[in-house]
């Protein structure tokens, strides 16, 4: 008896150890995931190609807030920076496949160039990959809290950010001979791969998902630059326009059978299109030409070794800084039309909901 006595006393030694080494109720008590492609990519692609010469470790990118190339593909801050900051997380959240970071309050996956299918991609993470590791962050969760309520508390906690799909539509080889039956092929099949790797979120413990639609693709200088046609840039625009239907009527299907999985859509489509027709109204001289790259519109090579390219003088007064990027200016106004279901671009909540937090705590404004 004395022999399980002890053991009991050597066990609640051991619980005692843990629950001090990992208090359950840390003070900041909030939790962001952020899955996409280069629009949130804070600095994956140095670790996946780290033997390449990226031009987002070297100026003009990351200037105007860093003083320096981060891996952002923006003169600065990126609208997930922008929301961690609103939220008042401790600081930005770090790039999963930076193994020195701390994950405490959770890691960005985004990958420029990520597909949603699964596709192998050696410069990239595909979305597949990107759940992969995040199954693999939620393990390290548990080994480290060592309390799968606690995990399971905070996974349900969370906010999951997803701009996904933009790198296979512009891929898709849409031409002018496109019809809308392939168009509308392409939209099922970018949505039924999303749809797929939200279900195993789901099924992980992951409940509220915020969704970032795509623009009207065929207003990137990028798009302007390589295709030059003004229907290829119509049937983007289609492409864009579908997939808001497409989505919601995918997660509208989840939810049917999951009442506990909660999600809101943030339509990129219209804040864009009012800024590319529009600038001066939002504060841009200039939406049609970015602020770096080559060519007539700068659509293409900002930064790239062995080309010619020019750089914008006053980086906020643009709307794109490369060909498919937006200006930190840009991330910024967005950020507050997500922050704010008033916009009228979030639907049906927004990231204030999402985050639970009350308007009566004063937030740190994103300056
Ligand atoms: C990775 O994270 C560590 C710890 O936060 C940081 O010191 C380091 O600069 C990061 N590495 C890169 C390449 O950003
Ligand atoms: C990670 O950050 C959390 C919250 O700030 C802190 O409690 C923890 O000690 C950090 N972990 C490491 C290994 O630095
Ligand atoms: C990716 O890497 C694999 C293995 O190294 C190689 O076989 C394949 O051709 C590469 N694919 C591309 C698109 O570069
Ligand atoms: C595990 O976490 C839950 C809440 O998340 C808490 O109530 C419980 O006390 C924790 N258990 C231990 C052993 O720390
Ligand atoms: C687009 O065209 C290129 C070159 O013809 C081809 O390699 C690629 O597979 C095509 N992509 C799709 C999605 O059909
Ligand atoms: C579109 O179809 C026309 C007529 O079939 C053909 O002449 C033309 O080459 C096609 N264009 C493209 C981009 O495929
Ligand atoms: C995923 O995309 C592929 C095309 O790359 C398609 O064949 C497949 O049906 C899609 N999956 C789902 C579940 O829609
Ligand atoms: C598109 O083509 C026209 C005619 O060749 C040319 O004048 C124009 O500069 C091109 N636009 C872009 C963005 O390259
Ligand atoms: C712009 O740079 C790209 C490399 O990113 C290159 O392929 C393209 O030919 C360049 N275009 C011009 C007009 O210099
Ligand atoms: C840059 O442009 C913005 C917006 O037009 C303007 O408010 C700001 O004063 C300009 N900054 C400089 C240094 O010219
Ligand atoms: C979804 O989130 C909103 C905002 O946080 C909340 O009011 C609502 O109850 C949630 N719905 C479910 C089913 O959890
Ligand atoms: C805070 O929210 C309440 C209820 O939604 C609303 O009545 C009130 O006007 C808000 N206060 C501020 C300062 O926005």
């Amino acid at each position: 008896m004395a022999s399980v006595a002890y053991s009991i006393f050597i066990l609640s030694l051991f619980v005692f150890t843990i629950v001090n080494l990992h208090p359950v109720s840390s003070e900041f008590d909030e939790y962001f995931f952020i899955f996409g492609d280069g629009l949130y990519d804070s600095g994956n692609t140095e670790y996946i190609i780290p033997d390449e010469y990226l031009p987002v470790y070297h100026s003009p990118y990351g200037n105007t807030y860093f003083k320096h190339g981060t891996g952002r593909y923006s003169d600065g801050r990126l609208i997930p920076d922008f929301i961690a900051h609103k939220v008042g997380f401790p600081d930005f959240i770090p790039p999963a496949l930076n193994t020195s970071a701390n994950f405490t309050y959770g890691a960005n996956f985004a990958s420029e160039g990520a597909s949603v299918f699964d596709i192998q991609q050696n410069n990239s993470l595909n979305f597949r990959n990107q759940v992969r590791h995040f199954i693999e962050l939620i393990k390290e969760w548990r080994a480290d809290l060592q309390n799968i309520t606690e995990v399971n508390r905070r996974l349900k906690k969370a906010v999951l950010l997803i701009n996904i799909g933009t790198p296979d539509i512009l891929n898709a080889n849409i031409t002018s001979n496109t019809t809308d039956a392939q168009l509308e092929t392409i939209t099922t099949e970018v949505i039924g791969n999303i749809s797929d790797k939200i279900k195993v979120l789901y099924d992980l413990g992951a409940r509220k998902f915020v969704f970032q639609t795509p623009p009207p693709l065929g207003f990137l200088p990028y798009v302007k630059q390589t295709r030059n046609d003004s229907i290829i840039s119509v049937k983007l625009n289609i492409v864009a326009l579908l997939v808001v239907d497409e989505l919601y009527a995918a997660l509208m299907e989840i939810k049917q059978l999951n009442p506990a999985f909660n999600f809101t859509i943030f339509g990129d489509f219209f804040p864009i299109f009012w800024r590319v027709l529009l600038p001066p109204l939002f504060g841009f001289n200039e939406s049609r030409v970015a602020c770096c790259g080559n060519g007539t519109v700068r659509g293409q090579g900002c930064g790239v070794l062995g080309y010619e390219y020019c750089v914008c003088g006053n980086k906020t007064e643009y709307l794109f800084f490369d060909g498919t990027h937006y200006s930190e200016a840009a991330n910024k106004q967005l950020v507050e039309l997500m922050w704010d279901k008033k916009s009228g671009y979030i639907v049906p909540y927004d990231l204030k909901d999402f985050f639970e937090i009350s308007n009566s705590t004063s937030l740190k404004s994103a300056t």
